[in-house]
């Protein structure tokens, strides 16, 4: 059996990535945000986990928008960072987990999950920035990554709720499998942001303390939020958290929460939100 060990939830902003590159991370712009990703690095460095699931969107890099699955599940052997635009950001290429990512793909197919299949998956700033905010600038990434894209840029996403069944889907696959890899889970994106039309810039910390606290100590709650409560109260971007909500369904029933930060990054236009949580029991 696989054993998921910790789960971390964090916002992918590019211009975090892009601070990290350009090692722009000890400037009194940044400075202040590295600094409270340093105990989750050290963390990581300790639980020393094999492989990490990162839930993230491909923010049409991958997929273009004439194909959008709703799930998506890397099974490659290797990740390359994508081309957004500007080249493919230098850092590491990821190596996958091809074995434990096929048992992922059949046992929640045959689950009920219809998961897209990846037989190549370039990974944009959705998957690398949180594996950056997670290890630094390190030759290779750490743990092997198993890559899961959730659709949230064209509507209908898939619900909380569905998202948070999906994540208890890939804990008992997990349990089913041979291997005793240790595992940990990123859930990624938001919080609360809106990037487009006349509610740009649209942050609302409370909705986003609120959906913190309700993650850790009732996610049957916040996986009860609905979309048109996500629009409103966090902005047409704020649905990227049902990604969370994988990462927390993964984590089981009972989980302490031992990190928290939250603040509104530089150069970004959403709250940078981290969070840390290891299961009890
Ligand atoms: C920003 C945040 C995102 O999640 C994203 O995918 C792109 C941009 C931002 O804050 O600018
Ligand atoms: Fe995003």
């Amino acid at each position: 059996m696989a054993e998921i060990v910790g789960g971390i939830g964090t916002s992918h902003i590019p211009g975090i990535g892009a601070a990290i590159d350009r090692d722009k991370t000890q400037e009194p712009l940044w400075k202040n945000l590295f600094d409270h990703y340093e105990p989750v690095r050290e963390w990581l460095q300790e639980l020393a986990p094999d492989v990490a699931i990162v839930v993230y969107n491909d923010h049409a890099s991958a997929f273009s928008m004439q194909l959008i699955p709703t799930f998506a599940l890397g099974v490659a052997d290797r990740f390359l960072p994508a081309d957004e635009g500007y080249g493919r950001r230098q850092v590491p290429t990821a190596a996958g987990s091809p074995e434990l990512a096929w048992h992922l793909a059949e046992r929640l197919i045959l689950d009920g999950f219809d998961l897209t299949i990846a037989n190549e998956l370039d990974i944009d700033h959705g998957c690398t920035v949180p594996l950056s905010i997670g290890c630094g600038k390190p030759d290779q990434w750490p743990f092997a990554v198993i890559p899961l894209c959730v659709n949230v840029i064209q509507y209908p996403p898939p619900t909380g709720k569905r998202c948070h069944d999906l994540g208890a889907g890939i804990r008992r696959a997990l349990s089913s499998w041979d291997g005793d890899e240790r595992v940990v889970v990123f859930g990624t994106g938001g919080m609360s942001h809106q990037l487009q039309g006349e509610r740009a810039g649209l942050v609302n910390a409370d909705f986003d303390t609120a959906f913190l606290d309700g993650l850790t100590a009732d996610p049957g709650q916040i996986a009860a939020i609905d979309h048109p409560t996500y629009l409103r109260d966090a902005g047409s971007e704020g649905i990227e958290l049902v990604m969370w909500m994988v990462m927390r369904g993964a984590l089981g029933d009972d989980v302490t929460e031992t990190y928290r930060h939250y603040q509104v990054a530089a150069a970004s236009n959403t709250a940078a939100g981290l969070i840390v949580l290891e299961p009890s029991g």
